[in-house]
């Protein structure tokens, strides 16, 4: 089996050393790949934006399999492109991409077929917007409709930061992403990542996690990609994954089926547990970076094989995906100055220190050296038996590197933490 893995990012190199290690794998493209991914796959200058290159590679080289990474190339269709083309896609075509890519596209569908989520309206020009302010309590949620790179948010606590934030979305502050808004209530609760193969109608739970979206300890500081992860969640009992599957994934993946456009790939359910239950913040269509890194070093079961099902529509027919019961933390460390303008090429070294397992995402190769190139740059990914022992592990592999230009966050994994008490410990 040839396969082609498209994306340059940790969440990347997480899937190329899955994927790597599948007894049906033949041989591992990578486009663009960054130089850790180039340990697992060869690297292929692509730009993965530009279909026709992508096809006539896959014709090249005989791909038999393509797994698109990030969402930017599913919302643009490229798995579209390549199905026509007779390759097996493990991601979904642009119309159940729009999950992720309109937020307003997935408020619908939600209220349409009863899905729990924040009540919500869909406003296309400033004076309707303002109007509908008053209809919501403070704070209220702003959400510009197209993909923002995770910026299209604002929780404003004042009429006044709503109306502003109103203002910047509408003057095209977040580009054509702001062309249409939603506004929605402001839920209260604790965040999980909930994640799902999907193939139409089948959906598989492939394990939960939740991450640090903020820059600094203490969860302070601007959103940023992830600053750190660990899986699996605790709070996320097998009764919420119950209700998340019966009241939100499974009426989702039933929808699209039902209006011809059937999901095929991974679905990443942002969930809030509010005291009423799990309801739904976002849709992603693609794994979470970097809740991808730890999920991938808990994952038992081939991987090539689950994403080979799900392209094949045989999802129904396998043996759901096996976890190790250990948890598993990833730190991230970014250049200095993300989630502003990250400083470039400064040097990384000791790598190889054992104890945890190194993604590498914004990372380039000058001179035969490692260097930054991006804003998060590594993940430094660990097991444990806890997720207290999982985080000692991966502190212990962070602080034996070397990486001046880096920083990170020193209490990735506090939630849980906290959680299981001194015990834990
Ligand atoms: P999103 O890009 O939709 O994931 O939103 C980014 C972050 O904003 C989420 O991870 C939540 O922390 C927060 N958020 C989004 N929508 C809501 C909501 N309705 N209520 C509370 N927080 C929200
Ligand atoms: N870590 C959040 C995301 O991948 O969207």
């Amino acid at each position: 089996m040839k396969v082609l893995l498209i994306g340059s990012g940790g969440r990347e190199h997480a899937l190329a050393w899955k994927l790597a290690q599948s007894p049906l794998l033949t041989k591992l493209w990578a486009a663009p790949g960054n130089p850790g991914i180039s340990a697992h796959a060869t690297l292929a200058a692509l730009d993965p934006a530009d279909h026709a290159a992508v096809l006539a590679f896959c014709a090249g080289e005989a791909i038999d399999l393509v797994v698109i990474g990030p969402e930017q190339p599913l919302v643009d269709g490229l798995g579209d492109a390549l199905r026509a083309a007779g390759l097996l896609v493990f991601g979904p075509d642009r119309i159940p991409a729009r999950l992720e890519g309109s937020k307003g596209f997935t408020k619908d569908l939600c209220a349409k077929h009863g899905i729990p989520t924040a009540g919500y309206v869909r406003v296309s020009d400033r004076a309707a917007a303002e109007e509908a302010l008053g209809h919501f309590g403070l704070p209220v949620v702003l959400k510009a409709d197209g993909l923002a790179a995770g910026k299209g948010v604002i929780i404003a606590e004042t009429a006044e930061e709503a109306r502003n934030g109103l203002e910047l979305m509408f003057e095209g502050g977040f580009g054509t992403a702001g062309e249409c808004v939603v506004i929605e209530e402001f839920m209260t609760g604790e965040e999980v990542s909930f994640f799902c193969l999907v193939d139409g109608e089948t959906v598989l739970p492939f394990g939960s996690a939740q991450d640090h979206k903020r820059v600094g300890d203490g969860d302070t500081g601007p959103n940023t990609g992830g600053m750190g992860a660990y899986s699996p969640a605790s709070i996320f009992t097998p009764e919420l994954e119950r209700r998340a599957l019966d009241e939100i994934v499974r009426p989702t993946a039933r929808a699209l089926t039902e209006a011809g456009t059937p999901f095929s790939g991974i679905l990443y359910a942002g969930l809030m547990l509010t005291p009423d239950g799990p309801k739904l913040v976002e849709y992603n269509v693609r794994f979470g970076d970097p809740e991808c890194q730890v999920l991938m070093l808990r994952l038992e079961s081939d991987l090539l094989g689950l994403m080979l099902a799900a392209a094949r529509h045989e999802l129904a027919h396998v043996a759901p995906p096996a976890f190790s019961d250990d948890a598993a933390l990833v730190v991230v460390i970014a250049a200095r100055g993300y989630p502003g303008t990250p400083a470039k090429g400064g040097p990384i070294a000791g790598l190889d220190a054992a104890g945890a397992t190194i993604f590498q995402a914004g990372t380039a190769l000058r001179d035969g050296a490692l260097v930054a190139s991006g804003g998060r740059v590594l993940g430094v990914t660990a097991a444990g038996a806890s997720v207290a022992e999982a985080q000692r592990a991966a502190y212990a592999a962070v602080d034996a590197l070397s990486f001046p230009d880096g920083f990170c966050r020193r209490d990735i994994g506090w939630r849980e933490i906290a959680r299981s008490g001194p015990a834990g410990l």
